[in-house]
Parts: structure tokens; C-alpha cells; sequence
């Protein structure tokens, strides 16, 4: 077992400190308020938001740093920030929704809104800059359009920090940092996820594995698009996987709240920014990272960093190509280690993955660990 000795220094947050915005509710201070039921996304975004995880945001974008956001992955002060966090609601609920208003969940207040202002955006301009497509057929491009046309931009409050699903797991990027403190790792590679894991990631994470500390391993678990394999079937796939062959003191599996948006180039920074805000130093961005379908080129999420320095990214991007199994090999490998041609190589699309799931076939060992597939298996059969 390595023991490390010398303390930690972390990565500052994004904007300089992290943002908190978490307190309990008073007793009767939301009476008399206008209220707004929150959609899953709008909840993950209130978390992500309060907690810090999206610092330096104090709140939903207002039209100056959304416009910002939109035309050069900027908020208004400089600042890189390349995804609109906003507030999407009907005109309806807008006219409802003037000074402090109580947002909650299936009727229970979960946070306010101190409403600065409204505004109309664009949504098929939005969808061009951020999705690269106004294609409706997109998920996250589907998401937008289907959202309220009126955004509301001003600070919020959480009440609380909800670790319904994964009380073991969930933690805030604070707590992630006393982890990575309590844990002397100098340095930290988080990686993102929104798939089960399988070979290829684990190659990605235990080569980074060999340059940093630590690796904080960060399932992305707010709202999916419907095909995707359910968080709770990939966090107990990383489960038995972290068991048997993971080092556990290099180790630490912990949840990411927020919804997937499949924005590719736009999401990775994000991605990254965010890791940063929870401690991270370092950040795997592989193939066609939070892609979907052929929306976006096989590299474009890591050329897009080229837009900023390192220094104002505050975090390392470790880029790599596609990995795969070579056979000839006999290893995990990318164009960059293995001479042999296509005939040599096991490549599984995650769809070929799910549809061998689904009709309840094997999945090949040089693919996916059998105690993960045997998970996923189970959670398959359960789906039905
Ligand atoms: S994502 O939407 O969260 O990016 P996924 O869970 O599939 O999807 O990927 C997690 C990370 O691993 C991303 O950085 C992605 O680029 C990378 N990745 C996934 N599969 C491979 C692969 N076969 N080769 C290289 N990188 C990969």
C-alpha cells in the first residue's frame, strides 16, 4: 500500500472561493410567496448552483451573462463558462413569478429564486451555438425546445442538499475537498461519466491513475436521455467494480448531480470548470466526450479547450484518443500504441452494448469486467 504523506493543495474554485448557498428553511418565510414547480434539470442546476459545483454562478444566468455565454463561452466579466445555465419557464408561470419566489418539488418548497429579471431568448440560435445543430431530434436540442420560452435570471437558495439516491455517494464539491485533503493526494483526476463502465474507461482512468494521486471517479446521475442505462444500475456496476480491482485508497467514487445536456464540445468544459470546483486537478476528456449520435467529430470536445489557457481553465486536460481491445495485443490500446488493423480490435458502439443486454446475450470479457456485466445483466432484466 502507498501512503502519502505531504498535504494537499487544491485547485481554487472557479472565480476564487466556492460559492454556498445552502441554508435551512425558517418557519413560515416562504407564506404568501408565488411558487414554481422545478423540473428535474432546474432542481439538479438549483444543486449544482448552491452547493458550488457551477461557482463562481450565484444563480440562473441573467440576459447579459447568458448572451455572453452564448456568443463566446464567457460569462460577462471574462470568466470561461460555456453551457447557459437558465431558468426555463412558461409565460404563465412568468407572470407569476415577480421578487422571491419559492421553488419546489412535487409541491414542497426546495429553494428560492430572488427574481432580477425575465427575458425572451432565441431558443433556435441557442440551439445552433450550443448544440451545433438546431436539429429537434437531438436530445438536448428536444430538451430546449420543449422548456418554457421565458427565462428567469437571479440568485437562489437551496434548503437542503438532496442524497436521496445515493446517501453514500452523494457528496458537495466541499466535501469531495476534505476527502482529497484528509487523503494527502496532491494531485486529483476526475473523471466523467454517463455510461457503465467498461474496459476502455478503466484503461483511460488507471493510466491517469499512474500520473496523479487520486482518482475521483464522478457518474454524472441527474436526468438522462431514455436509453441510457439508469444511474442506480451504472453506480452499482462502479461498485463491484471499484471492489475487486481498484486500489481503494486512490479511490473515491462520488456522485455528479447534474442533468445531462449531450452538448459535446460546449459540456466538456463545463465538465471540466466543475471538477475543478470540486478538487479536482486534472480531467479525462476521451472520444466524443458527451456526445450523442453523430452530432459532433470524433475530437471537437477537446479541440474546443484551445479557446482558453491553461491558467484560466485551472484544471489539466488529459486528452485521449479511442481506446479499444486488440486481440493481437492482447491489451486495451488507441491508434497511438497498436500497429494492427481494424480485423485486430474489439469495438462495441453503446447501442451494439444495449441491444445485447437487452436480448440478455454475454458481453465479451476483453469488453466489460464480468462482475460489471453481470450487473448490468440483472438491472436489465429488472427493467424488463
Ligand atoms: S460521456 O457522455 O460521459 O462523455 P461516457 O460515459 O461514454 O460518456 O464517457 C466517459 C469519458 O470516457 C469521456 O471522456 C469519453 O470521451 C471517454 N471515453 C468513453 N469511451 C472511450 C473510448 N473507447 N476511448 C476513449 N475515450 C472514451
Amino acid at each position: 500500500m502507498t501512503i502519502l504523506t505531504n498535504t494537499a493543495t487544491l485547485p481554487t474554485p472557479l472565480g476564487g472561493s466556492l460559492v454556498h448557498r445552502v441554508r435551512h428553511l425558517h418557519e413560515g418565510e416562504t407564506r404568501g410567496l408565488p411558487t414554481l414547480e422545478l423540473s428535474d434539470r432546474a432542481h439538479a442546476d438549483l444543486e449544482m448552483i448552491a452547493t458550488g459545483a457551477y461557482s463562481p454562478l450565484t444563480g440562473f444566468l441573467n440576459s447579459a451573462d447568458y448572451a455572453s455565454v452564448i456568443e463566446r463561452m464567457r460569462l460577462s466579466n471574462g470568466t470561461p463558462w460555456s453551457l447557459p445555465i437558465t431558468l426555463m419557464v412558461s409565460r404563465d408561470e412568468a407572470a407569476q413569478a415577480h421578487g422571491t419566489v419559492v421553488l419546489t418539488r412535487e409541491g414542497r418548497p426546495v429553494g428560492l429564486l430572488e427574481v432580477q429579471e425575465q427575458y425572451t431568448p432565441d431558443k433556435a440560435h441557442e440551439a445552433r451555438e450550443v448544440y451545433r445543430t438546431a436539429d429537434a431530434a437531438h436530445p438536448g436540442v428536444a430538451a430546449l425546445y420543449a422548456a418554457g420560452e421565458v427565462y428567469l435570471g437571479g440568485p437562489v437558495t437551496l434548503f437542503e442538499v438532496p442524497r436521496g439516491a445515493f446517501p453514500r455517494h452523494h457528496r458537495t464539491p466541499a466535501e469531495v475537498r476534505e476527502v482529497i485533503e484528509a487523503r494527502g493526494w496532491r494531485s486529483t483526476v476526475a473523471f466523467q461519466t454517463r455510461n457503465p463502465i467498461h474496459r476502455a474507461h478503466e484503461y483511460l482512468q488507471k493510466v491517469a491513475l499512474e500520473l496523479v494521486d487520486g482518482l475521483l471517479l464522478h457518474p454524472l446521475v441527474g436526468s438522462t436521455k431514455g436509453d441510457d442505462v439508469p444511474a442506480d444500475v451504472r453506480v452499482q456496476a462502479y461498485e463491484v467494480l471499484l471492489d475487486k480491482y481498484y486500489p481503494r485508497e486512490r479511490t473515491l467514487l462520488s456522485v455528479y448531480p447534474a442533468a445531462m445536456r449531450y452538448a459535446g464540445p460546449r459540456e466538456a468544459i463545463v465538465h471540466a470548470l466543475s471538477r475543478r470546483n470540486y478538487g479536482a486537478s486534472h480531467f479525462i476528456v476521451g472520444r466524443d466526450h458527451a456526445g450523442v449520435g453523430s452530432y459532433y467529430g470524433t475530437y471537437e470536445a477537446q479541440e474546443i479547450f484551445s479557446h482558453f489557457s491553461e491558467e484560466e481553465l485551472g484544471i489539466k486536460i488529459l486528452k485521449f484518443e479511442h481506446t479499444f481491445y486488440c486481440r493481437t495485443c492482447s491489451q486495451l490500446v488507441s491508434p497511438r500504441t497498436c500497429p494492427h488493423d481494424g480485423s485486430h480490435h474489439l469495438v462495441l458502439s453503446g447501442t451494439r452494448v444495449r441491444e445485447l443486454l437487452r436480448a440478455g446475450q454475454p458481453l465479451p470479457g476483453e469488453f466489460t469486467r464480468p462482475e460489471v456485466a453481470e450487473v448490468l445483466r440483472e438491472g436489465y432484466s429488472r427493467l424488463g
